[in-house]
């Protein structure tokens, strides 16, 4: 149903984007979702042009430098995404009016937690990514307090392009076995899921601030993919587990990234989903061939 609001999505392009633009056409809400062409939110400029021609009650920053590694030897590329364009996003609304729903990450944190990571449990990104994307939490933050939420997600898949659970079917059809990592330890969340949980956050009668969402629970990578092995109907036995060394990559991932939801509920938003439940849920949407 319209709500006299309109949305802007950035980012629309992206795996959230996309599931943005889903979920907000399904409601029949006012929005319009632009791809990075259309909307490029390192550029005042181009911000400015969007803000004046959509002119949003709401923007959800789906928009994000997500290559990890890359992010390594790119890091001033990826801070002017991650944190100079959701700053910009928040000046602009600070000055023109509007909400501002951003998207940050577990990778914030350090990864040594012995419990799932609270809204105030103190950051300490040890990735480029993770700098990055908290100088964007700080950024926006400080530009528009009030109006504006951080929601740190993990973990997130679904939809057509690439993700961990796509690449594990496609090794599934290559591959005897699958090696996959057991040392890591996160809170895997359905992309549909987060986006119908920001479309309610941005409806509700919220006070601006930090907040988790992520499908509830807590996995390795290789209990992840053993699920997804059974949901596609292949032995999960095929699934083996080793630990991180074996993979060594060139931005350290944290070892336990599970996220409390605690702050959502207490909201009094709706209670994220087992991710078992929504795993399937997001296999049911795309089933084996
Ligand atoms: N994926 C995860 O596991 C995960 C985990 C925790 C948090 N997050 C956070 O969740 C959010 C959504 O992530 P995602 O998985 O949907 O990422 P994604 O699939 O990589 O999508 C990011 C989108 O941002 C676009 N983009 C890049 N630079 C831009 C710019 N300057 N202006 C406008 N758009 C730009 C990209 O455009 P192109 O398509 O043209 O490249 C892409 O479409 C991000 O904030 C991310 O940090 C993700």
């Amino acid at each position: 149903m319209s709500d006299g609001r309109r949305w802007l999505v950035t980012g629309a392009n992206g795996q959230l984007g996309g599931f943005l633009a889903d979920r907000l056409r399904l409601d029949n809400r006012d929005f319009a979702a632009l791809t990075r062409d259309e909307l490029d939110i390192t550029s005042a400029a181009s911000i400015d042009a969007a803000l004046r021609d959509v002119r949003p009650s709401v923007v959800i920053n789906a928009a994000a430098y997500t290559a990890v590694d890359r992010a390594e030897v790119d890091e001033d590329r990826a801070r002017l995404v991650n944190a100079t364009g959701p700053q910009l996003l928040a000046e602009a609304l600070a000055e023109r009016g509007g909400r501002l729903i951003h998207v940050s990450t577990d990778y914030v944190f350090d990864g040594t937690a012995d419990h799932p990571y609270k809204i105030d449990d103190p950051t300490g990104p040890q990735s480029a990514y993770g700098r990055t994307k908290l100088a964007g939490e700080q950024a926006v933050r400080a530009a528009l307090p009030e109006r504006s939420h951080v929601v740190r997600t993990a973990w997130v898949y679904g939809g057509p392009g690439a993700n961990f659970v796509n690449t594990m079917r496609r090794l599934e059809g290559e591959r005897e076995t699958v090696q996959v990592v057991a040392d890591q330890i996160g809170s895997p969340t359905f992309a549909a899921d987060l986006a119908a949980g920001l479309v309610e956050l941005a409806g509700a009668d919220v006070p601006g601030g930090l907040l988790h969402y992520v499908n509830a629970g807590q996995a390795s990578w290789f209990e992840l993919t053993r699920e997804i092995f059974r949901l596609i109907g292949a032995d999960p036995a095929r699934v083996q587990p080793v630990d991180s060394a074996a993979f060594p990559r060139p931005a350290k991932r944290p070892a336990w990234s599970v996220l409390s939801t605690r702050s959502w509920t207490a909201a009094g938003l709706g209670a994220p989903q087992p991710w078992p439940d929504a795993l399937a849920r997001a296999i049911a949407l795309d089933p084996p061939g």
